[in-house]
């Protein structure tokens, strides 16, 4: 079956290769650099390429079914990406929805597109506490480890060969629980904290290469409640890295949004990347993407606010070891981030019936596929980095 031959092909590539061999690979398939690139036709999408052998390697989150059905979304994430994470496909509840059936289909197009393009591919995510298939939870009550193990000895080293990181443990933060933070999911109840670090180590025995992470969201703003998170999740690395459990990687999901923007404060962010990545581990900006406001702006306007978001949080990220840059979707074509009524009815509903401003312009390019603002400031940070950080 093409699937199968096409990741038995990445299997050996991966094998026998570090990442200069895969970009050696890559670069055979990629644009010229930074340059800007049309497509076939004259009128077509015009998108910036980053060229998939950046030093800091851009990605996205695209949905298999997208990269089935859309040719210029296709092409746009072959030319943009360098990393793909799988949106939805590999999470537990997707993959697993009964018990030892195994649905890889939507996932194997993933990883399919993936090696066929030259993209490498991130694993995104093993525990979660939003995609716990029903089937499991009774065993989980009975602490029964079995079907954790069972469900990463069964994705981990499918796709291995094309996967260089995962997000072992997703969100395990919640404030106004417990002392310690965590979260209370039926992980937490079943095993106690020790669930991450058994989760970890299960993870390096099905994938003794990758890069495991654990990826959170609400880390960046001057909140009161992001102040309780960032604190707690500090002690939580730390508790980890002491305990030796094996943490290679944080995941910043980053999902920045301007009606907190205000909030954004450079130095305090740094401080604590300096306080997270002194404990030992190296950083990914998983989910990068930007909640709106003031929709009834003008578009370049909006435009604007987004990129300047993206560039104050750059510009604290990267003078950190960060090993990757993705964004959650590429266009606002498909975007999770959607303009939700009470969005609308918060600003004194501007439009009339029937009409609005539109999708969320939070991801890179827009709509119709055209580089955006927030896509420039990616590639500024790609150009600055270059020389002093030499990534995967
Ligand atoms: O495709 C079906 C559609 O056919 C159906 O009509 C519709 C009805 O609900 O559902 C559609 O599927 C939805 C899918 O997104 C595609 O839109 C699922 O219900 C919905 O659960 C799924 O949500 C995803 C969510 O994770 C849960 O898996 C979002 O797309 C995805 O962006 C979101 O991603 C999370 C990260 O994993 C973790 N960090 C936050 C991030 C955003 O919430």
């Amino acid at each position: 079956m093409g699937h199968e031959s096409d990741l038995s092909h990445a299997r050996h590539i991966g094998s026998v290769a570090g990442w200069s061999r895969r970009a050696m690979l890559a670069g055979a398939l990629a644009l010229p650099g930074l340059a800007l690139a049309r497509s076939n036709k004259e009128s077509g999408p015009l998108i910036l390429d980053l060229g998939p052998s950046a030093p800091i390697p851009f990605g996205a989150a695209v949905r298999g079914e997208t990269l089935l059905k859309d040719r210029d979304y296709r092409e746009a994430v072959a030319r943009t990406c360098a990393i793909i994470t799988p949106e939805i496909e590999l999470k537990w509840a997707y993959v697993e929805p009964v018990r030892g059936v195994l649905h890889f289909t939507d996932v194997d197009e993933v990883a399919r597109f993936a090696v066929a393009n030259g993209k490498r591919m991130h694993g995104h995510a093993l525990l979660w506490h939003k995609s716990i298939p029903d089937w499991a939870t009774d065993i989980l009550a009975a602490k029964d480890w079995s079907a954790i193990r069972s469900f990463i000895a069964s994705v981990m080293p499918r796709y291995g060969a094309v996967t260089d990181s995962w997000d072992v443990i997703n969100e395990p933060i919640e404030t106004g629980y417990r002392m310690d933070g965590l979260r209370p999911s039926p992980f937490l109840e079943a095993f106690g904290p020790e669930y991450i670090r058994r989760a970890l180590e299960d993870a390096r025995m099905f994938a003794p290469d990758a890069r495991l992470l654990i990826n959170e969201y609400g880390l960046e703003y001057d909140l009161p409640v992001e102040r309780d998170r960032r604190y707690l999740f500090l002690r939580l690395i730390e508790s980890l890295k002491k305990a030796g459990v094996p943490l290679d990687t944080i995941g910043l999901q980053s999902h920045l949004d301007l009606s907190r923007q205000d909030y954004f404060d450079q130095k305090l962010f740094a401080a604590f990347l300096k306080e997270l990545t002194a404990m030992g581990v190296d950083l990914k900006i998983t989910e990068l993407d930007v909640k709106e406001t003031a929709y009834a702006l003008p578009v370049e306007e909006r435009d604007s606010r987004v990129a300047a978001a993206v560039k104050a949080y750059l510009e604290v990220v990267q003078d950190f070891p960060v090993r990757s840059i993705s964004c959650w979707g590429l266009t606002d074509r498909y975007s999770w981030l959607t303009v939700t009524p009470e969005d609308l009815a918060k600003e004194g509903n501007h439009w009339p019936a029937g009409q609005g401003p539109g999708v969320n312009r939070g991801l890179p390019l827009d709509a119709s596929l055209r580089s955006k603002p927030f896509f420039d400031e990616i590639q500024l940070m790609v150009n600055k980095t270059e020389t002093s950080f030499t990534g995967l």
